[in-house]
């Protein structure tokens, strides 16, 4: 049965916003059927039943493409200690960080993980968003990782929302293999990839790339024997120092290099060449109060498509609102309120690989958002949520 909306003002975010000012869309199944002026409407889909949208702006759904909603405990703790004059290193080299995370995982069952991770999703489908990306690697063992890879993709079944899966053994060394990071690649990360990828578990595969956690060449092991299994790639890169992380994973084809404050112009010249989305992470740089701004107007020279994400996580970003992301990455980094909604719809498509959204043109997923806004400026003005009229998830309108 398909649906024609009407009265719509339309972002296609065909390269720029792509505005319509009086659109009409048609949806047919889970698909873009047509979109255009509704004067130009052809005459077939003019019977059928209209929802007039009141000149709302309609954009893509948005898609959270770097999160790691899956996890047990909180950190909040550690927030306290930061304010108390350790710092995020400190913490982590003292087996707190990401390793108490870790603990607190592993202590969770599948059914808790999922519990724990529900409100998250909820608030971020709240606000427009129906595909969304999330990261293991707060097991680093066999049972762990799967175990939350299980619950994300379990996530994908109680809502209406795509998920992406991405491995992240290769997170931190856990506390066994301390000083013997090799080791840990060889007796577990890379085994327990080849597992979850025969369990259909996993989209794609990234690793932390820093002095606190694994080195250039141990990153490019990993995504050797990711490229092997036939599994794209990703990296954390250049968060906290500048390792060359986002040229290497450039030179492997990533989709994306995430983070990127302390990234050189080889390395933004080495994702332009390859084709590897920026992901600006504005929620992490706030929490850890870092100075080093992310090279925005490096990535602009070269042409590297940026897309902005939540980073959700209990340690450097718990925050779940992708808007508030998008309105740091204007405040914080001077991006345009264009560019981060680029960020958080076609090039976040890009950088999770998926050609089927992202965008408004025929052929494509309905996932869309309706705004209570007129400007797509709107949504990254606001410090926080822009109000939400309706949500459409492969056609079907859900709020
Ligand atoms: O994206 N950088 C590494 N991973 C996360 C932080 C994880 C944590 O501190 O729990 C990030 O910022
Ligand atoms: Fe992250």
């Amino acid at each position: 049965m398909a649906i024609l909306l009407i009265g719509a003002t339309a972002a296609t975010m065909q390269g720029s916003y792509g505005l319509i000012p009086d659109a009409a869309l048609v949806l047919e199944v889970d698909r873009i059927e047509w979109i255009g002026p509704q004067s130009d409407l052809p005459d077939d889909y003019a019977g059928l039943p209209a929802r007039d949208l009141g000149g709302r702006l309609v954009t893509p759904a948005l898609i959270d493409c770097h999160t790691h909603i899956v996890f047990g405990g909180t950190r909040a703790t550690e927030f306290e200690m930061r304010l108390n004059g350790a710092s995020y290193e400190d913490i982590a080299r003292a087996g707190g960080g990401i390793l108490s995370t870790v603990k607190a995982t592993r202590a969770a069952s599948e059914d808790e993980l999922v519990a724990a991770a529900l409100p998250r999703l909820n608030q971020m489908l709240a606000e427009g968003v129906t595909t969304v990306e999330i990261k293991s690697g707060y097991g680093l063992d066999t049972e762990t990782e799967l175990k939350m890879l299980r619950a994300a993709r379990r996530l994908g079944q109680v809502r209406p929302v795509t998920i992406i899966t991405t491995y992240l053994g290769a997170h931190a060394v856990p506390p066994d293999y301390k000083g013997r990071a090799d080791a840990y690649l060889d007796e577990v990360a890379i085994p327990t990839m080849r597992l979850a990828h025969e369990e259909g578990l996993i989209d794609a595969v990234d690793a932390f790339c820093e002095g606190i956690a694994f080195s250039p060449a141990q990153v490019e092991r990993l995504f050797t024997a990711a490229q092997a299994l036939g599994l794209p790639v990703k990296l954390h890169a250049e968060q906290l120092s500048n390792l060359g992380g986002a040229a290497l994973a450039a030179r492997h084809g990533a989709l994306s290099a995430d983070h990127l404050e302390y990234l050189d112009e080889d390395g933004a010249r080495a994702m332009a060449a390859h084709g590897t989305v920026a992901v600006i992470l504005p929620g992490a740089f706030y929490t850890l109060r870092e100075t080093q701004l992310p090279p925005i107007g490096l990535l602009r020279q070269h042409g590297v498509p940026m897309a902005v994400a939540t980073d959700c996580n209990p340690g450097t970003a718990p925050m779940t609102s992708l808007t508030l992301a998008m309105n740091m990455a204007c405040t914080l980094f001077r991006m345009t309120p264009e560019e981060a909604l680029l960020g958080a719809t076609a090039h976040a498509a890009r950088a999770l690989g998926l050609a089927d959204r992202g965008r408004l043109a025929p052929g494509l997923r309905a996932d869309l958002a309706v705004w209570e806004a007129k400007t797509p400026a709107e949504l990254s003005w606001r410090i926080g949520p822009t109000p939400l009229h309706a949500r459409i998830f492969g056609g079907q309108i859900d709020r």
